[in-house]
């Protein structure tokens, strides 16, 4: 198969209608995602900023989650997770019999240790950190070494930035184990990464059969490209397509977290695959920095929102721009009218951690956030363009 992507990073335009290029909140195939000359692919970096550690491909980070794990644990012990979390990243440890124990998080997204200590006992088999939106989580060493003390796996959850390196170190390669999406980070339907550092994580992987990549094209590939190239084409063509293509069980917009573990439940693309080895991971996250920085100007000024994280050090690739907003609702619509499809909140907290006052901050996070998308399908113009629509 061969893949063709075509290096368009187009700036806004007004139309009749309106903006004829929305930002959205994911790159298309049709965005930069390759550059012709010094494109490495997701492996070289890997083996740059890991070269010590182990790697499989899968589908989704739940399913490598679970592989990663399960040669390890024995049903009935506990994995504590943060409570600011969407709600399927748990399936995984459900799926092996054990029990998700949420900790609660500081306004930095740091573990309240206190509480997450708390919360450890004789059948805690694992501690997950979470880098948020490319930024290795505060407190990430001190987890580790309390994950150490307490002879029980870490897991490092970088599902958001697979192209963030944090102390000269992959983020996602700082736990015994650890994954990375890179459906967040590329124009491709699917696609995960296992990371295996620790030796006897290494010697107890089994993969199952979700492991690795796809060997033939699937009607999921095509539906993937069909639905992008209807997005860049026209709305009503993307409508007729997804109704003509819509076939229930893959529905990603499901929020049910045990369907969709379950419509997890397949390998890599091969499709992604192509985009992956071919993707330009410097160009990327340069990009996606860049766009960092253009919101930050945009909004910084602003005394209804303040930045969740002011400095963007070297080596991290940004996932989203997220501010917490004194008006999330309002903030969005303002967005929307000034052209920015891609906003959203995140997340949608789990039904035992919301509204339950023991995690009193990951519920106000939740109700403050916004992330604006900082893809590198976007032109820094086009956020400068936001900005100035914003302030008028
Ligand atoms: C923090 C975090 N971890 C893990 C996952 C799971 O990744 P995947 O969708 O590749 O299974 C997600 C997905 O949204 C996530 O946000």
């Amino acid at each position: 198969m061969t893949v063709i992507i075509l290096s368009c990073r187009v700036p806004l335009r007004r139309n009749r209608t309106g903006f004829s290029r929305m930002i959205n909140a994911t790159p298309s195939v049709f965005d930069a995602s390759l550059s012709r000359s010094g494109s490495t692919g997701i492996d070289s970096f890997v083996d740059r900023y890991a070269p010590d550690v182990e790697y499989t491909y899968y589908g989704a980070g739940k399913i490598a989650l679970r592989d990663g794990l399960a040669g390890l644990v024995e049903p009935g012990g506990n994995v504590l997770v943060p409570a600011y979390l969407s709600p399927a990243v748990v399936e995984p440890f459900r799926d092996l019999g054990l029990e998700p124990r949420f900790y609660a998080v500081e306004e930095t997204l740091a573990p309240d240790f206190a509480d997450l200590e708390d919360r450890i006992d004789d059948d805690t088999v694992a501690i997950t950190s979470v880098n948020y939106f490319g930024f290795p989580q505060p407190g990430l060493r001190r987890l580790a070494s309390l994950a150490d003390d307490h002879d029980c796996y870490h897991i490092d959850d970088n599902a958001h930035a697979p192209l963030s390196v944090a102390d000269d170190r992959l983020l996602g390669t700082h736990g015994d184990l650890g994954i990375a999406t890179l459906r967040k980070l590329l124009p491709v339907p699917d696609g995960a990464v296992l990371y295996r550092r620790d030796d006897e994580v290494r010697e107890a992987f089994d993969p199952s059969s979700l492991a690795g990549t796809a060997d033939r094209v699937a009607a999921t590939d095509y539906r993937f490209v069909a639905t992008s190239v209807a997005e860049r084409v026209s709305p009503t063509l993307l409508r007729s397509i997804e109704s003509v293509l819509d076939d229930g069980p893959d529905d990603s917009s499901s929020v049910d977290p045990e369907a969709r573990y379950e419509a997890a439940k397949i390998p890599m693309s091969k499709f992604s695959a192509r985009v992956a080895a071919a993707a330009n991971p410097e160009a990327i996250r340069d990009a996606r920095r860049e766009n960092f920085r253009a919101w930050r100007d945009v909004l910084e000024a602003r005394d209804d929102v303040r930045l969740l994280y002011e400095e963007l050090s070297a080596g991290l690739s940004p996932y989203e721009f997220p501010v917490r907003a004194d008006d999330q609702a309002a903030l969005l619509d303002e967005l929307a009218d000034a052209g920015v499809a891609g906003a959203h909140t995140w997340p949608i907290l789990r039904e035992s951690v919301h509204e339950n006052a023991a995690y009193e901050t990951a519920n106000r996070l939740a109700n403050e956030i916004v992330v604006l998308p900082v893809h590198q399908g976007i032109e820094p113009a086009a956020i400068e363009a936001v900005g100035d629509r914003l302030r008028r």
